[in-house]
């Protein structure tokens, strides 16, 4: 481990149980767009354990500076260049390819661009692709836990516009973007990761 580099500690600590889950829903991806790589750690590490995968980490571009560092130690071929990418951005910068993954980003930014980034994937998303997202939802307005109610209040401190998002919101925009769920997986830690499918659109019959 490079002691200089940005780290994240929970980033370590779920790194594994989510690679587990993406090894099954992105075995048949080939290219993977990362939205708030944040320091590395998930695109160095998927990237390395699923050689089959071209990743493309990207960050805010002020954040950039944390992200480059450890994807220049990388040592595959199958991590891009980190990009610039605000999914506030208009349009995007980057193609959205086959699959799009991000971790603890959906209670970070505001809710304005949690709605940003589906309309995005609306837009811009072709047809078969995997939508996977890591990170803690409140299920029927409730929190799933006790350290959840205190990590949504130490968010609220640091941020007014960060909160812990509800599944069924996201999942709303998910749908009305043209992604259907596919996998609500419980994570350590009482996070979730949550897998939608975009599917190819049915071709009409004698057209
Ligand atoms: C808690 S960090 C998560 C980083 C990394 N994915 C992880 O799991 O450790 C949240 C990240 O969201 C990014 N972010 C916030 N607003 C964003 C936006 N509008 N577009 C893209 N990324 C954003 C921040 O720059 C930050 O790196």
């Amino acid at each position: 481990m490079h002691a200089s580099l940005p780290f994240s500690q929970s980033c370590e600590n779920n790194k594994p149980f989510i690679l587990e889950v993406l090894q099954v829903v992105f075995r048949d991806r080939q290219h993977v767009l990362e939205v708030a790589s944040g320091t590395g750690q998930h695109a160095c590490h998927f990237a390395a354990n699923m050689p089959w995968l071209r990743w493309q980490p990207t960050e805010l571009q002020v954040n950039l500076p944390l992200l480059q560092p450890r994807c220049a130690l990388y040592e595959g071929d199958n991590l891009a260049d980190p990009l610039a990418l605000d999914v506030c951005d208009e349009p995007w910068p980057v193609a959205i390819p086959d699959a799009l993954f991000s971790a603890n980003s959906l209670h970070i930014m505001p809710f304005s661009a949690v709605e940003q980034l589906f309309r995005a994937l609306g837009e811009y998303a072709g047809d078969d692709v995997v939508l996977a997202i890591y990170g803690p939802f409140n299920y029927g307005g409730r929190y799933t836990s006790d350290s959840n109610a205190r990590f949504d209040q130490w968010l609220a401190e640091q941020h007014p516009h960060s909160a812990i998002r509800d599944f069924e919101a996201v999942d709303a925009l998910a749908g009305a973007a043209g992604f259907d769920l596919q996998r609500d997986c419980e994570m350590p830690a009482n996070n979730r990761l949550l897998v939608w499918h975009k599917a190819a659109k049915a071709v009409a019959r004698g057209s």
